[in-house]
């Protein structure tokens, strides 16, 4: 695949030109993402052969000379060569320090005869060399670069990705390319998550036991990927860890790229690796032996009355400090329930000794006191937004991932904030949900999604936004277990966080992003990455219009063909092509896939249509389904399209209500035979089926005739995890106008999930009535 992909790009590339030509050599389209914040072409080129030489002028630049050298050899075969030099020196490419540029800024002039990259500091030189290596281009075998000026500087200070290695882990070649990765888009800051429940992953002398036992668990676990053939289970026990040799290494590796490592070491939550380890560390009063046997269980909490914790995580944190040299120390603080410190004695006494109201305030105690640790040492606590909660450690800064509101508080508190909130910047969501991808359920997080993120929120001040310092995106890889995942996930969405962390947001366009995205896919073709072919994938819309469905058929990639069937049978290149929106009457099967030069780009998206009895018709809710969860609207539970298992966000309407209670009216007196209703499981994202599904039927909108009632005895049971349930009533034979659909949410979520005691969601698509 990967070789044919890379042949159609080129030529969908090159039909993208923009067709001035110089010398006889045609130019392409300039493509460079994150785009620069000042760029003027101008009719020069500069080639690139075996007399390119590349020079530097000061010593601290000689790795961006090298790194320059190394990768235009790589890409043009030519032996570009590098020496350290003076201005007046021969040579073709300078690298030079300029002191009145801003830290992190740079410019590149590319002219007939030479290319100047200057900057204050070796980033901003960096980043001139990324920008470089984005311009090459050929022509027949001629390689060249495009003469322009480009004056940049990035918008945020903290452009940030993050990758959990706890839940999966990923060893030091993976971790040097996921650097490379960042680095090659000019983002500067890799959020590594080192320890979770399912996992320690950092080397810490003094305490043998976290590599020896916390890194390693009795097999891989998280069975549904092995139930969608992601993953095999080998029956081995399955982990990993970094040698403080290997961390070291990759540190060096990311500095030489001018990427600061920020370590992540989980506090007071996510410690059941730890505690299954180091048991003394937990809560007095706890059935340890259990919290052992089910040691991945994501509800264990360090004791914040035992000053034992204290001295461990200071002694760990001694250790991480003299690996990472970063300014920032992460300390997580996210999802710690209470009850074991609500059960511990020296907890409670704790709470008594220190004056604190509960046990959020004991949290805010335990993260301020790490604050304080970390201070002493010269660094800045940073953590997930829950250490807001029971009040923030004086210094601290906050990561905003349950939405945006977390940022928005510590911005307000003139805490710095940066921002990450679940939608749209969580990777791990696959942007579409083709059937059997990795990671967890859509959420919608696209390139276009995540493109059109503002990370300053319109609630602050001119002088709060300031202390928003930058945005991040992160990837959790329970449902990842394979490096290409990573990548699938990674890719492309990572060149719409670029351009949203480092481009002024005056400069951004989204159709100009998509003009440049071939030239970068064609670039990770070449390299062998794994992007996600979701770009690729034709997305069906649907939209009611007078009772009619018109359908329209995108991809987020330009300059694709796409091709469609209405009769169920798969798309070929002799299918019908797409050219405008179509109308849709009949129970029917769309699919569509995207071509280039006849070949067959993506995977078949299909859309079963239904057209029932009730399809198009006004529907009045008890309860307001969701904003976010509004299965396409007001039209959503009846435009003749179904949920389906895969996806959250599509099609399904979610409610947060004791019930769920709809009532479509069909205009008239109409003919019964048979009603039905889907319902979604997904306990992962607190999603249940209700206990009890009743269907009425009703002349005039008042009085209601029950014609269905099922409860449902086991729709909390552990062992569902993700299902599709469809309550049908038949053979009904009754008339009615009005059809009402009630399911009910009789019992809370069970102790046995995180979510305890809280209202599950009902998420409902489609009610149909024939
Ligand atoms: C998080 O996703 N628990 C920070
Ligand atoms: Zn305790």
């Amino acid at each position: 695949m990967n070789n044919r992909k890379t042949n159609v790009l080129f030529t969908l590339a090159l039909w993208m030109l923009l067709g001035a030509c110089s010398q006889s050599m045609v130019r392409e389209k300039i493509s460079i993402i994150p785009k620069p914040d000042h760029m003027i072409e101008n009719k020069d080129l500069l080639k690139i052969n075996d007399q390119m030489q590349v020079v530097y002028l000061d010593e601290s630049l000689a790795f961006a000379a090298n790194y320059l050298a190394d990768q235009l050899s790589a890409r043009t075969k030519m032996n570009v060569v590098v020496q350290e030099g003076t201005t007046t020196g021969a040579g073709t490419v300078f690298l030079t320090l300029d002191s009145t540029e801003a830290k992190e800024a740079y410019s590149l002039i590319i002219n007939n005869t030479k290319a100047t990259l200057s900057a204050s500091t070796p980033s901003g030189t960096f980043y001139a060399v990324q920008s470089l290596l984005q311009l090459v281009q050929s022509s027949g075998d001629q390689f060249f670069l495009p003469g322009l000026e480009i004056k940049d500087e990035p918008r945020f200070a903290w452009r940030g990705m993050h990758l959990d290695v706890s839940r999966h882990f990923f060893g030091v070649d993976k971790i040097k390319k996921y650097i490379d990765y960042l680095s090659m888009y000019k983002l500067n800051t890799f959020h590594w998550h080192l320890t979770d429940d399912h996992g320690w992953r950092i080397e810490i002398k003094k305490y043998p036991l976290l590599t020896e036992q916390a890194a390693w668990r009795e097999s891989v676990g998280f069975p549904s990927n092995q139930a969608k053939g992601l993953d095999e289970d080998d029956g081995k026990p399955y982990g990993g860890f970094y040698t403080q040799e290997e961390v070291k290494e990759i540190v060096k590796y990311a500095q030489d790229r001018q990427v600061t490592i920020v370590p992540e070491i989980e506090m007071p939550a996510h410690t059941s690796a730890v505690l299954k380890a180091y048991p003394d560390l937990a809560c007095e009063g706890l059935d340890m032996e259990k919290i052992v046997r089910e040691g991945t269980l994501s509800r264990n909490v360090f004791c914040a009355g035992k000053e034992e914790t204290f001295d461990f995580l200071e002694h760990v944190m001694d250790e991480v400090l003299t690996l990472f040299p970063s300014e920032y120390i992460h300390v997580g603080g996210d999802e710690a329930p209470k009850d074991h410190w609500e059960v511990c004695n020296l907890c409670q006494k704790r709470i008594k000794t220190e004056q604190l109201a509960d046990e959020h305030e004991l949290q805010s105690y335990f993260i301020t006191r790490m604050e304080k640790y970390l201070n002493g040492k010269e660094r800045k606590l940073i953590g997930w937004d829950e250490i807001l909660e029971g009040g923030l450690a004086p210094n601290a800064a906050v990561m905003s991932w349950r939405g945006v509101a977390g940022g928005i508080a510590a911005a307000k508190a003139h805490h710095e904030a940066v921002m990450t909130p679940g939608f749209p910047l969580y990777f791990n969501h696959r942007p579409i949900d083709l059937k059997n991808s990795p990671g967890h359920s859509s959420t919608n997080n696209t390139i276009t999604t995540v493109y059109n993120y503002e990370p300053v929120p319109e609630e602050l001040s001119e002088e709060e936004a300031k202390y928003v310092i930058g945005v991040q995106a992160n990837i959790w890889t329970e449902y990842i277990p394979k490096w290409e995942y990573v990548e699938s996930l990674l890719f492309p969405r990572l060149l719409s966080l670029s351009e949203i962390a480092w481009t002024s947001a005056d400069r951004k366009d989204f159709e100009d992003f998509r003009q440049r995205l071939p030239y970068h896919l064609d670039r990770l073709d070449q390299m062998g990455v794994n992007y996600g072919k979701d770009p690729f994938q034709v997305a069906i819309a649907m939209q009611l219009k007078k009772g009619q469905q018109q359908v329209s058929l995108s991809t987020e990639l330009p300059g694709l063909q796409i091709r469609y069937t209405t009769d169920g049978t798969e798309p070929t290149i002799s299918s019908t092509l797409y050219k405008e929106p179509f109308g849709c009457t009949k129970t029917s099967t769309i699919k569509a896939a995207s071509f280039v030069n006849g070949r067959l780009m993506s995977e078949i998206s299909s859309v079963d249509y239904l057209s029932h009895k009730a399809t198009g018709k006004r529907v009045a809710y008890e309860n307001e389904f969701n904003a976010k969860y509004d299965g396409g609207g007001d039209f959503g539970l009846v435009d003749g399209r179904f949920g389906f298992e895969e996806s959250i966000s599509f099609a399904w309407q979610g409610f947060v209500s004791p019930t769920m209670e709809a009532i479509v009216d069909l205009e008239e007196i109409t003919a019964i035979n048979s009603i039905s209703a889907g319902f979604l499981s997904d306990q992962r994202q607190w999603i249940f089926q209700p206990d009890q599904v009743i269907f009425e039927v009703s002349d005039d909108g008042e009085n209601f005739k029950e014609v269905f009632d099922r409860k449902y005895s086991d729709s909390r049971t552990e062992s569902v995890i993700q299902e599709v349930v469809r309550p049908t009533a038949d053979d009904l034979k009754v008339q009615g106008r009005y059809v009402r659909v009630r399911a009910i949410n009789h019992t809370p979520i069970p102790d046995w999930h995180a979510g305890v005691g809280k209202m599950p969601w009902i998420f409902v698509d489609e009610l149909v009535v024939e």
